[in-house]
């Protein structure tokens, strides 16, 4: 018998996730050993599910939560904390991250290893703390827009802003095979980045790099860049628009994700402000993912 393993779980609606993910994911001391998101109530809802090594403190999570809920203006979910007894956690960590299909795209875990359909491109993410695994709508919603990107135009100087976990730098360097930037404000999302590079061969071509924004001289190094990719907050998305413009080489696309349907108009506004237009327009449940153009 081995030490139980406690899974924390939390339902929120999808605009929520972001900060909810943060709350369970980054509490200190917590070792988690697998983090999922997945749609409950056809997707009015998302179940946020994390697995941690023992012990657990209740009442740490339960604050966090409670911060992160009044940080949304909202009532605070319910925490739900099981043990999961012997290593049934394994089965059902793996059960709850099937591999996505996005495109030509076919991203899985370690568990799915040799499962790629013929004609896809694989790419191997172990579901971990950094965001993205392909699963969520916003990165869902790149893929797309690369598949279709990949189609059209070789591009020889991609930007992948907030790479997360890095499934889309690492879907432009198995797209294209050429040096892809990919910076992170969170030192752990880039030393993730570096190892799933590493993980799919790809680090040859994948650069990782910490920096808030451009704030980094190997980001102003790489520019100008044919295409930029961010998936972030609505918020940074607005706050970053001049410097993105001003990092895009002329006639160079942006793809941007991470805002809600309802911060459209707003968006793309400001990006309009910066000679940059809308080209295609992709919407799963409440995320949008724009493709724009100079
Ligand atoms: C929603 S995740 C997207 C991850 C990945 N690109 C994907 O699509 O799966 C957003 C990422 O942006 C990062 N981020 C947020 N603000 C940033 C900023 N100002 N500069 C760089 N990265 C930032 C976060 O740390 C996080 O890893």
């Amino acid at each position: 018998m081995t030490d139980p393993v406690w899974q924390a779980s939390v339902v929120v609606p999808p605009q929520a996730i972001p900060v909810f993910d943060e709350a369970l994911n980054d509490a200190p001391g917590l070792e988690v050993l697998a983090s999922s998101s997945f749609e409950v109530q056809d997707g009015t809802f998302w179940k946020i599910e994390v697995l941690f090594a023992p012990p657990v403190d209740r009442t740490m999570l339960e604050t966090r939560i409670a911060l992160a809920a009044a940080s949304m203006d909202m009532a605070a979910p319910r925490l739900n904390l099981v043990a999961l007894p012997d290593r049934d956690w394994v089965t059902h960590a793996l059960r709850a991250l099937p591999p996505v299909h996005a495109g030509r795209f076919y991203i899985h875990g370690a568990h799915d290893r040799g499962t790629a359909p013929a004609g896809t491109l694989a790419l191997e993410i172990e579901a971990g703390r950094a965001f993205g695994n392909g699963k969520h709508e916003t990165t869902y919603g790149c893929l797309l827009a690369l598949d279709r990107l990949g189609k059209v135009r070789k591009f020889q100087k991609p930007l992948d802003l907030g790479c997360g976990a890095g499934a889309l730098a690492l879907a432009m360097a198995k797209l294209w095979r050429v040096p892809v930037v990919a910076s992170d404000i969170d030192p752990w999302a880039v030393a993730v980045t570096r190892d799933n590079s590493r993980c799919n061969h790809l680090h040859p071509w994948v650069k990782p790099v910490l920096a808030d924004g451009f704030g980094h001289p190997a980001l102003s190094a790489g520019a100008p860049y044919d295409l930029i990719v961010a998936n972030i907050l609505a918020r940074p998305l607005q706050h970053l628009a001049p410097a993105i413009a001003a990092h895009l080489a002329p006639g160079g696309h942006v793809v941007l994700s991470g805002l809600l349907a309802k911060q459209d108009a707003q968006v793309r506004a400001i990006y309009r402000d910066q000679g940059l237009f809308l080209v295609r327009r992709r919407q799963f449940g409440d995320w949008l993912t724009l493709e724009l153009a100079a």
